[in-house]
């Protein structure tokens, strides 16, 4: 049987769950691929780095240059992270038209044009299914499953960091600060918890899904992106009240004209009744309505080392048939199929809201409120004041129907100056994801 030889960059956690993975189903793989498998090279940061698998002495190099550089490695996986030294791996491998296995969402997401250009140049492949979503087949679903299908709508709860934060606030009914000092503890979050928290790492995984999804390259600094610091317990509690769930969702939405689409992610409101309501703790999900296919779902754990190991084995499966083939007979895995794309501008975007104010309680303020959401155009289709809250200030909460975000920005603004606002408005969009 032909063999396929893989090098490794990175032999710490999700590495040693690699090589572990492919022990325990090698053989397995081979069967179904008639193909066979075989790590030859791993370059560690130190041979005793603390690892959950062994990885044999006479398999690991410190020198990186040494796997990228074997040519007797066919393909290289590349799990280093980061957008360094792992950008330069990457490229040297691809040069030598190597295949390349990432799980690098940040590198991908900023630099996916010239890693593409330089597989492409080199007749080489690169292949990501691991940097979204962890174990869930989400690139390929996108690329192959659902290769017939125009996207009107992509849902993603893609951060399992900030997932299993607002699922804890939810449930337990503690405050963000509470929350992220123990998942810290527990190792959970990881220490700065910046990139989780404020929505880059779902910013990098959306972009991601989005350029693949709809063909043109989505510049991540075209994303809206708004981390989850400012979700609280109280509006847990009122999104709760009203029939909703507060969760950070990657968004890809196409709007009118046809070839503009929205893609953002921001903590939103979604009904409690839908299925995404429910992904709880640390699992992801991906919510996919294509045009043929309709409404479809995943779920999956999100991260970790073995769920990383099915994904990036999953690409290796691929690229070993392409070397057994001798070709790329599959859907190659980026194609820009649509030159003309575009991203929306946030301000552009229309949403529904939820805005939570601190106000004086006095007869006459919800008046001098709403006059400054009616002069917007922005209708009101509910308000509460809870009872029970007595002093200086006191919560409002609105629901608004739908408005351009630019006008609920202008609006927000002119009532945060009102003398009755006590502290800065809180925000959040609605999705009602039908
Ligand atoms: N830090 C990520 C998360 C996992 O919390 O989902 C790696 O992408």
């Amino acid at each position: 049987m032909q063999q396929v030889n893989l090098g490794m960059i990175g032999g710490g956690t999700v590495g040693s769950g690699v090589f572990h993975a492919l022990q325990q189903n090698g053989d397995l793989m081979a069967a179904r691929l008639g193909v066979k498998i075989a790590f030859r090279k791993i370059a560690v940061k130190a041979f005793d780095e603390p690892r959950p698998y062994l990885i044999p002495r006479a398999l690991m190099t410190t020198d990186w240059q040494e796997v990228v550089n074997d040519p007797q490695i066919h393909v290289l996986i590349e799990l280093v992270g980061g957008t360094g030294i792992a950008r330069v791996m990457i490229l040297a491998a691809l040069a030598q038209g190597k295949t390349v296995v990432t799980a690098n969402k940040a590198l991908v997401s900023m630099h996916g044009p010239e890693l593409f250009a330089a597989a492409a140049k080199q007749g080489a492949n690169l292949y990501y299914e691991a940097s979204v979503c962890g174990g869930i087949p989400i690139i390929k679903s996108l690329r192959e499953g659902f290769v017939a299908n125009q996207f009107s709508a992509i849902y993603g709860i893609v951060n399992g960091t900030c997932n299993y934060i607002l699922t804890r606030m939810k449930l337990e009914g503690v405050d963000f600060a509470v929350v992220l000092a123990d998942a810290q503890k527990q190792g959970y979050a990881e220490t700065p918890p910046d990139l989780d928290i404020d929505g880059f790492d779902a910013q990098h995984k959306t972009g991601i899904l989005a350029s693949l999804a709809h063909g043109f390259w989505v510049d991540h600094h075209n994303i809206q992106t708004e981390g989850i610091r400012d979700v609280s317990k109280i509006d847990m509690q009122f999104a709760e009240k009203l029939g909703y769930t507060i969760k950070l969702l990657g968004i890809i939405k196409r709007v009118s004209p046809k070839s503009a689409i929205q893609v953002s992610v921001y903590p939103t409101l979604i009904p409690n009744a839908h299925v995404l309501a429910s992904v709880n703790g640390v699992f992801n999900a991906c919510f996919v309505r294509g045009d043929v296919v309709g409404d479809t779902l995943f779920y999956g754990r999100g991260a970790g080392k073995d769920a990383t190991a099915s994904a990036v084995l999953s690409d290796v499966a691929d690229a070993a048939l392409d070397l057994k083939n001798g070709g790329k007979v599959r859907v190659p895995p980026f194609v820009a199929h649509a030159k003309r794309g575009q991203v929306v501008p946030m301000d552009e975007i229309i949403s529904r809201y939820y805005v939570r104010l601190s106000v004086v309680d006095r007869p006459g303020v919800l008046a001098k409120i709403s006059a400054i959401f009616s002069a917007a155009k922005i209708g009101i289709s509910s308000v509460i004041q809870p009872e029970g809250h007595e002093g200086e200030s006191v919560p409002l909460i609105l629901m608004l129907h739908d408005a351009p975000n630019a006008a609920m920005r202008k609006a927000l603004a002119k009532i945060a100056k009102l003398p009755v606002i006590k502290s800065k408005p809180v925000m959040f969009r609605v999705e009602t994801l039908d």
